[in-house]
C-alpha cells in the first residue's frame, strides 16, 4: 500500500471538498481510500474496501457519523469499528472492522497519514503563514498526467518562470542575456527554504520545499501576506492530484476564493503541458540528465527522494530495472561551473 510513498502526512483534499452527508472516494499512490465526517465532524479515512465482499465503500452513504457499504449495509464508524450489521445481531462485530487510516484536518485541508492501521508519532507540520485567524484559505484541485516527482521539482524550479510563466509570475525576469541567477538554499527540518537572486539583485518572493510534496510560495505584497500552497499527491505512477491553495491576510472574502482559484489555475495550466512531456515520467536519478547550478533545489529535492526511496526499501535495484527504471548510479554527473 502507497506504493512508494508510505509513512508520510500529505494533504489530500480542501477541507470544504468533505462534506458532511456524503462519502469521498480519493486514491493516494495506488491506495484507494474513503473519506468522510464522523458524528463530530471530524474527517475520517477507511482504506476503500468493505472487509465483507471487498466492495468500495465510497460508493456508500455516510450515516450519524458512519459509513454505510452500498451491499449489505454494514456500517464503519471513523475507527473502522463495525457499528452494525444489518439482520446478524448476534454477530461478533469486534472480528470484522476496516482498515482505517489517520488523518487530521489542518489550516484548511483534510490529510492523512500514509500507512494503513498505524498511529503516527508526528503530526502535519504547517508553516504558520497558512493558519492562524490572521490569513483566510482557500484553493481547490487539479489532475495532471505525470508521476508526483515530476510535478514537484516543477514546483521547486526557480529557472522556468520566465518561460513557461512570461505572461504571469514569471513576467519581466528574464531581461538580458548574460544574466546571472543564483539560488540561495537554506536546509531546515522540515525541508528546504530557498530565495533568489539576479544579477546579485535579491529578487522578492521565498520558495519553500515543505518535504515530500508541499512547496509554498510567498509573493507577498507590501504589508500583505499572500502564500501559494501546491501539494502533488500522487494518484498513481502516472498522475498527481494537485491541491492548489491560497492564502491570504487581505480581501478574506469567501466570494472572492474562485477568483484566487481561477488565478492558480491559470498558472498550473501554464506549467501542465510541459510537465507531461518529460519523459521518463518519474524522475530519474540525478546522473541521468543534465543539469546545472540553477537546478540546486530541485536536485536536493532528488537526492532526498532516492535516499528516502532506497531506506524504505522500495528502491531495489532489481525492482527498478523490471519496472524499466533506470538503475541508480548509472550515467554521468551534474555539470558544474
Ligand atoms: S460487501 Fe460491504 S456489507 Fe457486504
Ligand atoms: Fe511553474
Amino acid at each position: 500500500m502507497f506504493k512508494g510513498f508510505a509513512n508520510v502526512w500529505t494533504p489530500v483534499c480542501m477541507s470544504h471538498e468533505l462534506r458532511r452527508d456524503k462519502p469521498l472516494g480519493v486514491q493516494v499512490a495506488g491506495t484507494k481510500l474513503v473519506l468522510f465526517r464522523d458524528a463530530e465532524g471530524r474527517p475520517a479515512a477507511l482504506v476503500d474496501r468493505c472487509p465483507h465482499r471487498g466492495v468500495a465503500l465510497s460508493l456508500g452513504k455516510v450515516k450519524q457519523g458512519c459509513i454505510e457499504c452500498p451491499f449489505h449495509g454494514w456500517q464503519f464508524d471513523g475507527k473502522g469499528a463495525v457499528c452494525y450489521i444489518p439482520w446478524n445481531p448476534d454477530a461478533k462485530l469486534s472480528k470484522v472492522g476496516g482498515i482505517p487510516v489517520a488523518s487530521r484536518e489542518v489550516a484548511g485541508q483534510v490529510w492523512i497519514y500514509t500507512a494503513p492501521d498505524v498511529q503516527p508519532t508526528s503530526e502535519p507540520a504547517v508553516a504558520d503563514e497558512l493558519q492562524g485567524p490572521q490569513v483566510h484559505v482557500s484553493g481547490g484541485t487539479t489532475i495532471w498526467h505525470t508521476h508526483w516527482t515530476r510535478a514537484m521539482e516543477n514546483m521547486l524550479d526557480w529557472p522556468h518562470l520566465p518561460f513557461v510563466h512570461r505572461k504571469t509570475i514569471g513576467r519581466g525576469m528574464l531581461q538580458r542575456r548574460d544574466s546571472r541567477m543564483d539560488i540561495h538554499l537554506q536546509e531546515m527540518p522540515w525541508g528546504v527554504h530557498s530565495t533568489s537572486s539576479i544579477d546579485g539583485k535579491e529578487q522578492s518572493g521565498a520558495l519553500d520545499l515543505r518535504w515530500p510534496n508541499r512547496m509554498n510560495l510567498y509573493i507577498s505584497p507590501p504589508g500583505k501576506l499572500l502564500v501559494m500552497q501546491v501539494a502533488c499527491v500522487p494518484v498513481d505512477d502516472k498522475s498527481t492530484r494537485l491541491i492548489l491553495t491560497s492564502a491570504r491576510s487581505f480581501l478574506r472574502f469567501r466570494l472572492l476564493d474562485p477568483i484566487f482559484h481561477i488565478m492558480n489555475l491559470r498558472i498550473a495550466r501554464e506549467d501542465k503541458a510541459v510537465v507531461e512531456s518529460s519523459s521518463p515520467a518519474e524522475i530519474p536519478p540525478a546522473a541521468d540528465e543534465r543539469s546545472v547550478r540553477t537546478d540546486g533545489l530541485p536536485l536536493l529535492f532528488r537526492k532526498r527522494y532516492f535516499q528516502e526511496l532506497q531506506s524504505s526499501g522500495y528502491d531495489d535495484p532489481s525492482v527498478r530495472s523490471r519496472r524499466g527504471l533506470p538503475v541508480l548510479g548509472s550515467g554521468p554527473g551534474i555539470d558544474k561551473d
